[in-house]
């Protein structure tokens, strides 16, 4: 099964997948992830594009292209692809189409993540994740554990990413609404969008999706 997380920064992608990986074997491909990995790492890429990011601008189709490209080449023994903040633009949906008829794993579903801007401002600014597994965390909704340490990893290494502030989230909703909501209309075409409401709790949105995918 090869599906697609499709919604705004914040929509809950990154948390339904991690737990999609570890309910279904399924491997999480997040270009958000690859990114900020090649930019801690301070490799030419990452330096490239560390700007980009902050400001909340997509970085080159490109480079993601690029970045998936090499994990599928390495990937193939789960269960299936998570598409995770990938694609963004038709030029990566079109992509990524070739990319999976050429290795004979088409994708099944695009699932999008129905959430609105009010919500999207709050889970962005309350959000912070552990530096060392990357469990993603809310003040109010999945606080840190009160002795400090990762519910997951127990590391005590929680971090808040550099893009999580008004202005660089403005533009990234911006971007999401010039050029990756133009996604819903080629993946309707397609006959593969389905929606979620991902205003529900987390373990709704999680029965949602897993409905989708059992059906
Ligand atoms: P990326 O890392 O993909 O960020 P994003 O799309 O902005 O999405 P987020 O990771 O912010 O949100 P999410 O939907 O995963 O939400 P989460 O589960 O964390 O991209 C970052 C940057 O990299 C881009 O701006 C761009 O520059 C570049 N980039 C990446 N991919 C690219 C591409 N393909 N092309 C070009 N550039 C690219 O949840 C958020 C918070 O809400 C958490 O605190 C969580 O606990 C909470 N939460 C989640 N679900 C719920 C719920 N149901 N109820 C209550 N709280 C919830």
């Amino acid at each position: 099964m090869n599906i697609i997380l499709l919604g705004p920064p914040g929509a809950g992608k990154g948390t339904q997948a991690r737990h999609l990986v570890e309910t279904r074997n399924m491997v999480q491909l997040s270009t958000g992830d690859m990114l900020r990995e090649a930019k801690d790492s301070g490799t030419e890429m990452g330096k490239t594009v560390a700007d980009v990011m902050a400001r909340g601008d997509l970085v080159t189709d490109e480079i993601v292209i690029g970045l998936i490209r090499e994990k599928l080449e390495v990937a193939s023994e789960h269960d299936g692809f998570i598409f995770d903040g990938f694609p963004r633009t038709l030029a990566q949906a079109t992509a990524l189409a070739e990319l999976l008829t050429a290795i004979g794993k088409p994708l099944d579903y695009v699932i999008e993540l129905r959430v609105n801007d009010d919500a999207l401002v709050n889970r962005i600014s309350g959000r912070s994740t552990c530096g060392k597994c990357g469990e993603v965390y809310h003040d109010e909704t999945k606080p840190q554990p009160t002795d400090g340490k990762c519910v997951k990893c127990g590391a005590s290494d929680f971090k808040r990413r550099a893009d999580d502030n008004e202005e660089s989230l403005r533009n990234r909703l911006m971007e999401y609404y010039k050029k990756t909501s133009p996604l819903l209309g080629y993946y309707y075409a397609h006959d593969m969008l389905k929606g979620v409401d991902g205003l529900a709790d987390i373990d709704d949105v999680q029965a949602s999706i897993a409905e989708i995918l059992d059906s």
